[in-house]
């Protein structure tokens, strides 16, 4: 029955004129794209993005070395064939002292390790986590309220985007009984909110708090245009973190704050699907992450959201993204980019890197919200 509804409503959005959600079709080009990725990725290391005609790659040191094992695993969980693939490439991340040693080791292992454990049961994926959720845990000041996001030499610097890392403690807590790790993120998450917020529920990208008083010293938005301008993947790290933390936590607070900043995105998109690399910014480059973080998040927080029309609006705004990104403009054809998914995307613009580009993000989270369109479209 779910699948004649899919088929019909594919039906239905092309006889519209609009691209179709096609879930199984974007399922078998990523099982596609994933193999072409292992066939080209040179030997320990992990794809980055595609520019000027390469394949760029990181160490499993860069922030984003979880999201290849983790498109592996949306894939196979859309129907793709990839979990072997997954697994060996999850295999590749379960050694910590290797990964990250700032506040990214979240962005590593969530969608990696955290993933196959779901996934698998295997208890053999417990450590990493727990020695992952000990480290992030161990970046925590009392005295300023929150986790440090990057080593900058007594300072304390504090980036929107850590909010996602706080779902490692979350988890973490619950799988090894260590309330106090919840704790953390929770208190993690209010200094966010109060702090890295302007009263339009825009958000600054990095807060420098002082390590010894805990006294603001700086908000900037290093990846933007300007300091006070709204920086695209910031406001979607914004609005999936604290839909996530209301998740975790059930704070009130949280889901608030999560749906003020829905209002903050939906004025600001109007009737463009993708934004620009940054809200307030002349130069105009799509940035396919943002959306796709964006489009996974509005997903969640229609299951939150109080009333219907407004839980619609938030479905209808992911469905809008979800339907451009499918579009021929935006995902790539079989064989091309090296096996990346989405074209289109923006690193840093400020400092002309990874500009008109895919990154491996916008695949994650894109599979992430097709699958999360798939699985709870019919609530
Ligand atoms: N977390 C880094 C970025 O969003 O670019």
């Amino acid at each position: 029955m779910k699948k004649i509804i899919l088929l019909l409503s594919v039906a239905l959005a092309t006889a519209c004129g609009k691209s179709a959600i096609d879930t199984e079709k974007i399922a078998s080009l990523a099982s596609e794209q994933c193999r072409i990725m292992e066939q080209v990725l040179p030997e320990g290391t992990m794809p980055r993005t595609f520019e000027n005609g390469k394949l760029v790659t990181s160490d499993l040191r860069w922030w984003c070395a979880g999201f290849y094992p983790g498109i592996c695993w949306y894939t196979c969980k859309l129907g793709g064939d990839t979990k072997e693939l997954a697994l060996n490439q999850t295999e590749r991340l379960m050694d910590v002292e290797k990964l990250s040693q700032d506040h990214d080791i979240g962005f590593q292992v969530m969608p990696s390790v955290a993933h196959a454990y779901r996934e698998t049961g295997d208890s053999k994926y417990l450590p990493v986590l727990e020695e992952g959720a000990t480290r992030l845990a161990a970046r925590f000041s009392p005295v300023v309220g929150a986790t440090m996001s990057w080593n900058w030499e007594g300072r304390f610097p504090v980036i929107v985007d850590n909010l996602i890392n706080l779902e490692l403690l979350t988890y973490a807590s619950k799988l090894f009984d260590r309330p106090e790790w919840k704790e953390i993120a929770v208190t993690h998450a209010w200094t966010t909110l109060r702090n890295h917020f302007r009263e339009d529920y825009s958000c600054y990208h990095l807060v420098d708090f002082d390590p010894e008083d805990g006294s603001v010293k700086e908000k900037v938005t290093h990846q933007g245009y300007t300091d006070d301008s709204s920086w695209a993947r910031g406001q979607s790290w914004a609005l999936y973190g604290f839909t996530m933390m209301y998740r975790e936590t059930g704070v009130p607070e949280f889901l608030v704050h999560a749906e003020n900043v829905a209002s903050f995105l939906l004025s600001k998109l109007k009737d463009r699907p993708i934004p620009n690399w940054d809200y307030d910014a002349p130069q105009q480059a799509d940035d396919a992450s943002a959306a796709a973080i964006m489009a996974s998040a509005f997903l969640e927080l229609s299951q939150y959201a109080t009333d219907r029309k407004t839980s619609d609006m938030y479905w209808n705004q992911a469905e809008v993204i979800l339907r451009e990104l499918s579009s021929d403009k935006y995902l790539c054809k079989e064989g091309e980019y090296a096996g990346f998914l989405l074209k289109h995307s923006v690193g840093h613009y400020a400092i002309g890197n990874e500009v008109d580009v895919p990154l491996l993000y916008a695949d994650y989270y894109f599979l992430e919200a097709l699958y999360r369109w798939k699985t709870l479209r019919s609530r």
